[in-house]
């Protein structure tokens, strides 16, 4: 056998002979010629087989393949200006390593539930690819991105003993003979890990039992979460807008051909520079008043608020200082408006809508003890997060993102559920 190549490094075998292991992606035949497209998972190259250049057998064989047989090519590497990928392979043999009949998805359109259902064979398709590949290098920018500032990676565990998020979307669990929830969000960990660390992130996976059917839940998510001690509302905006403008460069530079493949133009993205617009949360209501929402002072804002402002700007906008009524306990007050938390959210351009929360947390064992009661969380249970308070308690900060919602809004789809390998809804557990 041939050398085995990865179709993503044929340019470096030109004129050499090489063996190539995948799947039939599609093909098509004309007399003495048949036209495999062969897929490896690193990218997809047209096999030609002409009957002159093969054994009677090997021809009737490649003339008989169907979709997503598994199969060895051998044959000579080729520059050919049509290809997508410049090159093309003149077939000197071909094995069949698996045959595959009536693979489900074929050319023709298919229904979302339908893909949804075959998800695991879905994941084969160009698309898919394109986006996936995009989250892979969104995770790499958002590492690099934090490994390169010095921030140490403190993984947060999955089975808590609390909430973090609200009671209203745990899962819980048996835990041998009490109960645990899954994780909503890093965040309280986080923090015991800047006051020891002095900046950490974390990033892993997260769950919330939404029962709401939008395109931007998911049950099951991977948020990356950084935290600063010194650190205030504002350092943590600003760090944030950093962040999301390095991870969308990334793509752009690293990720255009996907982004082709996606048809989302990259020239939107190119104007993901900072600095971001940002706005109080009661500028954020005149806005939406002024374009005939109701949303009153004092109410958050759901999907239908989120997609109005959003569409407002060219770039992501930071909404900041919420009523504390509507945000979470951990929250800190704002000394100048003690109706007001120290938080931000920032709200991807082009309606996609809240893509990072976050803020400066309570700092003062009295104050947050207080809040705990008041959302009637157990002080036993946070027990540990208020000794943090006890012993050297400083001003913190730092926020959340949902990767999958960055990545939704960075490919320009609709919905998040292909932003994920196996996605998790209200009604999605399977495959
Ligand atoms: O705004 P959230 O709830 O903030 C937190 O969890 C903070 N504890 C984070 C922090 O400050 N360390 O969630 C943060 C982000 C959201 O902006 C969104 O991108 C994503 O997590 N997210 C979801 N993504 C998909 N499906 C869901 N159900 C999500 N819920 C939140
Ligand atoms: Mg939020």
């Amino acid at each position: 056998m041939a050398e085995r190549v990865w179709i993503d490094e044929i340019s470096g075998h030109e004129g050499k002979e090489v063996t190539l292991c995948g799947w039939l992606y599609n093909k098509r035949s004309s007399g003495k010629l048949h036209f495999l497209q062969v897929r490896d998972g690193t990218g997809i190259i047209q096999c030609v087989v002409f009957q002159g250049d093969v054994a009677a057998d090997v021809f009737a064989l490649a003339g008989g393949l169907t979709q997503e047989s598994a199969l060895q090519v051998t044959g000579t590497v080729k520059k050919d200006k049509r290809s997508p990928i410049g090159y093309e392979l003149a077939t000197a043999n071909v094995t069949l390593v698996d045959g595959s009949t009536d693979y489900p998805i074929g050319p023709k359109e298919h229904g979302v539930a339908f893909l949804m259902d075959n998800r695991h064979l879905w994941l084969r398709s160009s698309r898919q690819h394109a986006i996936l590949r995009i989250r892979h290098e969104v995770i790499r920018a958002v590492r690099d991105f934090f490994d390169d500032r010095g921030f140490t990676l403190l993984d947060a565990p999955v089975f808590t003993p609390n909430a973090c998020e609200g009671t209203s979307t745990l899962f819980s669990t048996e835990y041998f003979n009490t109960q645990a929830y899954l994780t909503q969000s890093g965040q309280l960990y986080n923090e015991a890990g800047a006051m020891a660390f002095g900046k950490v992130y974390c990033f892993g996976p997260t769950f919330r039992a939404e029962k709401s059917k939008t395109r931007r839940h998911l049950t099951e998510f991977w948020m990356v979460e950084p935290e600063m001690a010194y650190c205030d509302l504002e350092q943590t905006m600003e760090l944030a807008e950093a962040f999301v403008e390095s991870v969308v460069q990334r793509v752009i530079d690293r990720r255009r051909p996907e982004l082709e493949t996606l048809a989302r133009d990259p020239a939107g993205l190119a104007r993901v520079q900072r600095p971001f617009p940002r706005i109080t949360y009661s500028e954020a209501i005149d806005l939406l008043q002024s374009k005939g929402n109701e949303t009153k002072w004092g109410e958050d804002f759901g999907g239908d608020e989120e997609t109005l402002i959003s569409a407002e700007f060219d770039r992501p906008v930071m909404i900041h200082r919420y009523p504390a009524q509507c945000k979470a306990f951990y929250m800190k007050n704002d000394p100048a408006d003690a109706k007001l938390a120290l938080c931000v959210d920032m709200l991807a351009p082009e309606g996609y809508g809240e893509i990072i929360g976050g803020g400066q947390r309570e700092d003062d064992y009295r104050t947050l003890l207080s809040k705990i009661e008041s959302h009637r969380l157990s002080p036993e249970t946070f027990q540990w997060y208020l000794d943090l308070r006890q012993y050297g308690s400083v001003p913190h900060a730092g926020f959340g993102m949902g990767i999958e919602r960055a990545v939704a809004w960075i490919c320009g789809l609709k919905h998040v559920r292909e932003t994920i390998p196996f996605p998790r809804m209200m009604e999605r557990l399977t495959p």
